[in-house]
């Protein structure tokens, strides 16, 4: 038995319909996982809780909602540039491309992409990549407004599902990280991931990834803590959900959204700050923990890059950038890269 085949047993394919398919980690794996990260995160003296655990239903909910913010910028002028770059791009596709999309949208932003492949291919074919079943939702979506769309999602971690497609065919990927969801990385971690991704991608393959930019320090902490107090509760959801998934008792009126820009490491910090002297019983996470007063829980990263440090990023990482769009301020980057060959 080939080593492909193999590594796909790990999957199981669900097939919704003749459009429509995806494959699924098996689900013990990515459940123990789960209260595995916060048995070991909130058991630090510097306690943290993955942002990967946002994106519960609410959590996703919450998050379209800071999307149409007015103070939060990035989904807004990345959707922009990527109205005025999309004719552009269809240059970069001299064959047949499908679009990856690492996270799942049926967004403005993935639909923006697959328009463009819409009119330059009979045959699009969308693989979305992401850690939750949301993908079978947003897919649907999708379906009911391309009718030329064969949807394949991956459930599974980006890196993984990237391995899965480099074993499922030898088509020619365009590959999208949006949001500059990669800001939620160290730069130590983004070079890593970007190294992976780069091993996993083939030669004639494309990597779009968009970008936040350094900017004035106001701009950066409104974008993060907004006056309706929508960022405040998507931060806090993530305590629901160790309520709801591993029967934890936090109670959120014990904790406020903290969140700042810190200029010398180029970062957005988020944290969820106990309120009160406190303990809380996780039981499927096996552990009791307790809080000071003003003890924080460490929740999110945001990094934001300069365009030099984009240049360098990718030269180390084997890549080669295609092209740099920008928006007029320059506030927002989306990179085009491919292998260094
Ligand atoms: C999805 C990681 C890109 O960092 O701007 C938004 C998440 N957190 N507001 C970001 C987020 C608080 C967002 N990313």
């Amino acid at each position: 038995m080939s080593k492909t085949i193999q590594k796909n047993l790990n999957y199981k394919k669900y097939f919704v319909n003749s459009n429509l398919c995806y494959f699924k980690l098996n689900s013990s794996k990515s459940e123990k996982s789960f209260a595995d990260e916060i048995h070991f995160s909130l058991n630090q003296k510097s306690k943290f809780i993955s942002p990967k655990f946002f994106y519960d239903h609410k959590g996703s909910e919450l998050f379209e909602q800071i999307c149409n913010l007015p103070e939060y910028y990035p989904t807004r002028i990345e959707i922009g540039i990527l109205k005025k770059l999309k004719n552009e791009l269809a240059n970069y596709l001299n064959d047949s491309f499908r679009l990856v999309e690492l996270g799942s949208g049926s967004s403005i932003k993935t639909r923006i992409i697959l328009d463009m492949l819409s009119q330059i291919q009979d045959h699009v074919e969308y693989f979305p990549i992401d850690i939750s079943e949301i993908l079978t939702t947003s897919s649907k979506l999708l379906q009911e407004d391309f009718s030329k769309l064969h949807t394949t999602g991956i459930i599974d971690t980006y890196e993984s599902g990237l391995e899965f497609l480099k074993n499922y065919d030898n088509g020619n990927n365009l590959i999208i990280f949006l949001g500059s969801s990669f800001g939620n990385f160290s730069p130590d971690e983004g070079k890593e991931f970007l190294k992976k991704v780069n091993l996993t991608m083939k030669n004639n393959d494309l990597f779009l990834i968009g970008l936040d930019l350094v900017k004035n320090k106001i701009i950066l902490e409104n974008a993060y803590n907004d006056s309706q107090g929508i960022t405040a509760r998507f931060n806090l959801n993530v305590l629901s959900r160790i309520n709801d998934e591993l029967s934890a008792d936090f109670n959120l009126d014990n904790f406020s959204h903290y969140s700042l820009y810190n200029e010398s490491e180029q970062r957005i910090e988020m944290y969820l700050k106990s309120l009160l002297n406190q303990s809380i019983i996780i039981p499927k996470a096996n552990l009791s923990l307790t809080l000071e007063k003003n003890e924080l829980i460490h929740t999110e990263y945001s990094y934001k890059y300069t365009l030099s440090q984009i240049r360098e990023l990718m030269f180390q990482t084997g890549f080669s950038i295609e092209n740099i769009w920008l928006d007029e301020n320059k506030q927002f980057a989306l990179t085009l890269i491919s292998k260094n060959i």
